[in-house]
């Protein structure tokens, strides 16, 4: 059968870009085997819908109730605005696709929003859901849907272990923020909750991890549903390369210049002695705890390539990024193009929030990691990536949540030179090999993906 032939999968991700970017991916390399893809975007910005020209993908906005003036993150705080909003949009926008002359066979729908789920099936679509976050922060939810674990109210005064099928014991500071205490995020709670309420529908499960990084959990999550893991869905040019232009996550229509000028000061460091920092697309640490990062980077002595957001710029000690740049101690960049910097020879080591993009990234590319999780799935990530992977280290906070100059330091330290970090670095590249195998052509993740194509066939 001939490319972009064998069917039409709508996808919709939950329009955060950590939540986006793996649906591009997946849409990349179904594409590649002879599937259509269109991805709906819930917005409040109006976008004319654009076609990729490498692949069979088009990318369409429908209305998710907010005005353009709104802020941005509106429709995290007004749920039942963007839910009520957003569920008629996707159902005219499913409706007019199913009259078309390419009409979609499937929605593939990020769990994060369950309603898509009950409108798919009602418009007759075979409906996937395909969770962009690991099992990890996924199964504590379920488990809480399920009243198999209670949620402490407060978590200070409930210390407790939280034991689940397939976990090393988690404290109240390794889960998922939104699940150790209901008090906190009284609605995200009952969000990231609800994403459980009707799966059991779903037609197809699918997850960006591997089999091989959480096996004992895979193991249990097998038995109780059929479920595809076909991760990492990091850029192809990074692991297999059997996609030569999948170099980023974008689509060419909308490809951002990289910026040439943060490798090629890079290039001018020995191997494994930068310290690289960069806490993703959403975190907003406190100004105190930017400048405890900026005294640790400072008081260890490394080179330093930090990405910091425009809006986080002005949270830096004042003169830091002046004396950074005299000394050529190190380099503040607004966004750099992360997996070409972690792939570079000089990096030893990522200071990173463990987004779960971010995790994946550093074990494809063999980099050891040092963990300031803050929110959402990162400190269960953070457990993992220190007591079960063994590629990192994660700060201790005081009772504040502040990890202090010191603390980072050490953790710096650590991972850079000292002996357990000789550990790490052996065992992130046996993840990277491990994580290679799965996506390559007869892996496990890539068997999965051919099943799944063979479902929508
Ligand atoms: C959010 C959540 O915070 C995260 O915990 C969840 O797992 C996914 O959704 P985000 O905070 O953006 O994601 O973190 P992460 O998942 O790590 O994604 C960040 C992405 O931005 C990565 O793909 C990274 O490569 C990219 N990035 C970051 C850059 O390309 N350049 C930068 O300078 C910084």
């Amino acid at each position: 059968m001939s490319e972009a032939k064998k069917g039409h999968v709508l996808f919709f991700p939950y329009p955060l870009q950590g939540h986006i970017n793996p649906m591009i991916q997946l849409a990349k390399r179904l594409s590649k085997k002879g599937i259509t893809s269109t991805l709906i975007i819930a917005s409040k910005d109006h976008r004319e819908p654009y076609t990729s020209d490498d692949y069979s993908i088009t990318v369409h906005t429908i209305h998710d109730g907010f005005f353009p003036h709104e802020h941005p993150h509106a429709k995290f705080v007004d749920l039942d605005r963007f839910h009520n909003s957003t569920s008629r949009s996707l159902t005219d926008f499913i409706s007019s696709a199913k009259l078309s002359d390419n009409p979609p066979k499937a929605l593939i729908y990020d769990p994060f929003m369950p309603f898509a789920l009950d409108i798919a099936k009602d418009l007759d679509l075979y409906v996937v859901a395909y969770f962009t976050q690991p099992w990890l922060a996924s199964l504590v939810y379920y488990h809480i849907n399920e009243g198999t674990y209670d949620v402490p109210v407060d978590r200070h005064e409930n210390p407790t272990l939280a034991s689940f099928p397939g976990f090393p014991l988690l404290s109240q500071d390794d889960l998922p923020s939104f699940a150790c205490e209901k008090g906190s995020y009284p609605l995200l709670h009952e969000f990231v909750v609800r994403q459980f309420s009707n799966l059991l529908q779903a037609d197809c499960i699918l997850c960006n991890t591997f089999d091989q990084l959480e096996p004992k959990v895979v193991k249990w999550m097998n038995d109780q549903w059929p479920v595809k893991n076909i991760g990492p869905v990091v850029p192809s040019k990074f692991l297999d390369n059997r996609l030569p232009e999948d170099k980023d996550y974008e689509l060419e229509n909308s490809k951002t210049e990289p910026d040439e000028s943060v490798l090629k000061w890079l290039g001018n460091r020995p191997a494994k002695s930068v310290v690289y920092v960069a806490f993703g697309t959403l975190v907003a640490l406190s100004e105190k705890q930017m400048k405890e990062i900026a005294m640790a980077i400072s008081q260890t002595g490394y080179h330093f390539l930090w990405s910091v957001r425009e809006s986080e710029r002005s949270k830096l000690p004042s003169g830091f990024i002046e004396e950074a740049e005299e000394k050529d101690s190190g380099l503040v960049a607004k966004w750099v193009p992360q997996l070409e910097v972690l792939a570079h020879e000089s990096i030893g080591c990522f200071v990173s929030h463990c987004g779960w993009n971010s995790t994946l990234e550093a074990l494809c590319l063999g980099v050891p990691m040092v963990g300031v999780p803050q929110w959402t799935d990162q400190p269960t990530n953070a457990k993992f990536i220190e007591d079960v992977w063994k590629i990192g280290v994660r700060v201790r906070t005081d009772g504040e949540g502040l990890s202090s100059k010191e603390e980072i330091a050490r953790c710096i330290v650590e991972v850079m030179e000292g002996e357990r970090g000789k550990e790490m670095r052996k065992n992130v590249e046996k993840l990277k090999v491990l994580a290679r195998e799965a996506i390559s052509e007869g892996g496990s993740s890539d068997k999965k993906i051919d099943e799944f194509v063979a479902l929508l066939t």
